[in-house]
């Protein structure tokens, strides 16, 4: 069997973990059940690019117990979980490809590597699987994606990425939006990344949030459920956002909404989690103020211009796992990280390049690199919501594997039977029970007649 993983001894520590998430993950399992008894995938040989952590395994499990054929790479260089990874090799013999760290050369490897295996269904986070196959100065990929009946995608970017392929009419097969149902993003993006953001935060730096003023770029799915956890820990939260109806959404969620370029003269932490680019650049470095510390939640490194920070910088020195320090000009005596008096040199406003009047310099401090802080510097989503989102991966496969040749060379969300059947699942592991509507109430809601 072929495979690229760390080390494969951290296979046993890495099953454990698994079957701990496995726990929080009972929609899946009941998927998984089914699974064993029809067999819905067993003429399918599916390529997988997503991040390789532990419910991402619990995943391939329930789409190996439907009887595809697996192969698994990373979505992302820094997000793989080493032991997760051997363990799938080790123990459940899933050819898998990623290594935490890879550089962009073995990154693109392994997804070659994935696509050695001529998959028929493909199954991304982020659209990079997908892409590779419409790499028109390929032939390999011409001959690859003529075999493929349809892909699947998890998140907000990749799904943006699909849709403006398919608006070009260069989509060469159908895509189910697994991203677009309401179990998914209602959930996953907010809940799942509201927390586990916070926790990247943490974990990189042990600040305190409460009495922090945390500034967060982007007020959709992602950006609210930050808000509200950061929120919950004692944060003042500034919302910046290009949306008018976001924006008045966040302003009467109670936070302070401003511009990015008033933002960054007064905020401690800033998380960007947009889909955009360059959302914080020089013109915001300049402005921040001695201390600021910075993470992306986005899907790609692209929304601070790390590139920027690192010419500006005179020197960049990891001071903690997961988190560098960029320092700028000279160095202030005492840096308000390490002190943790959090809010630096309040008010001035420092500037670089000769505007700083403090004429000190100052450090401002990335975590992960500028990659998605809740995969590189946590643990990503906790499993409890991984487990809708993946039982709608696991049920977009088995769409594409019966449809496949019903449907057109389109983005399509998953029907909304399968999102009531994921939520009723979820909702009666919990043990809660909700009402039905009576014929009556039926009949009322769905006629015109009936007025004052
Ligand atoms: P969304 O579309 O609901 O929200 C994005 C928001 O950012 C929009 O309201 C938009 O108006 C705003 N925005 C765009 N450009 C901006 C700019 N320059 N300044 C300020 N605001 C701007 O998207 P969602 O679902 O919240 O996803 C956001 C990103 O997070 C995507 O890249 C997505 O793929 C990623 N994602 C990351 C996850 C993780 O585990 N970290 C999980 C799910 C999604």
């Amino acid at each position: 069997m072929k495979f690229d993983v760390k080390n494969l001894k951290l296979a046993d520590g890495g099953k454990k973990r698994i079957e701990w998430a496995a726990r929080e993950m009972p929609v899946l399992a009941k998927v998984r059940e089914d699974f064993v008894k029809r067999k819905p995938l067993k003429n399918v040989t599916l390529g997988a690019c997503l991040h390789v952590t532990v419910e991402t395994a619990n995943l391939m499990l329930a789409l190996k117990a439907g009887g595809a054929k697996l192969a698994l790479c990373a979505s992302n260089p820094l997000s793989t979980q080493d032991d997760v990874a051997a363990t799938l090799v080790q123990h459940y013999k899933i050819p898998t490809f990623a290594r935490r760290g890879e550089n962009r050369k073995v990154y693109y490897g392994h997804l070659n590597q994935v696509l050695d295996f001529k998959p028929n269904v493909t199954m991304d986070d982020g659209a990079d699987l997908v892409s590779l196959l419409h790499d028109e100065t390929s032939r390999q990929a011409r001959s690859l994606s003529k075999k493929v009946w349809g892909s699947s995608e998890e998140t907000t970017t990749g799904v943006i990425r699909l849709k403006s392929l398919a608006k070009s009419g260069k989509l060469k097969f159908p895509v189910i939006a697994v991203n677009d149902s309401k179990t998914k993003f209602m959930f996953d993006n907010r809940y799942g990344t509201g927390q586990s953001t916070i926790d990247g935060i943490l974990r990189a730096t042990n600040i305190l949030l409460a009495g922090k003023k945390f500034v967060i770029a982007g007020y959709g799915w992602c950006g609210r459920g930050i808000a509200a956890r950061a929120r919950g820990m004692g944060a003042e939260v500034i919302i910046c956002e290009v949306d008018p109806v976001r924006a008045l959404e966040a302003r009467m969620d109670g936070f302070r909404v401003m511009t990015m370029l008033e933002a960054a003269e007064i905020g401690d932490i800033f998380v960007t989690s947009t889909g955009d680019m360059h959302v914080i650049g020089l013109e915001h470095f300049e402005r921040m103020k001695d201390g600021t510390i910075m993470a992306n939640a986005g899907h790609f490194d692209v929304e601070i211009d790390v590139k920027a920070l690192g010419e500006i910088s005179k020197e960049i020195i990891e001071v903690r796992q997961n988190l560098k320090e960029y320092r700028i000009g000279v160095i202030p005596a005492k840096s308000a990280l390490v002190s943790d008096r959090g809010a630096g040199i309040q008010g001035t406003g420092s500037r670089l390049g000769g505007r700083d009047d403090r004429k000190g310099g100052k450090s401002l401090y990335l975590i992960a690199d500028g990659r998605l802080v809740n995969l590189a510097s946590a643990e990503g989503h906790p499993a409890a919501v991984m487990d809708m989102s993946f039982a709608g991966q696991a049920k977009a496969a088995e769409f594409i594997a019966k449809n496949h040749r019903k449907l057109k060379r389109q983005v399509y969300a998953l029907p909304g039977e399968i999102d009531t059947e994921i939520a009723r699942l979820k909702l009666d592991a919990m043990g809660i029970k909700i009402d039905e509507l009576t014929e009556e109430q039926e009949k009322y809601l769905s006629s015109w007649e009936a007025g004052t």
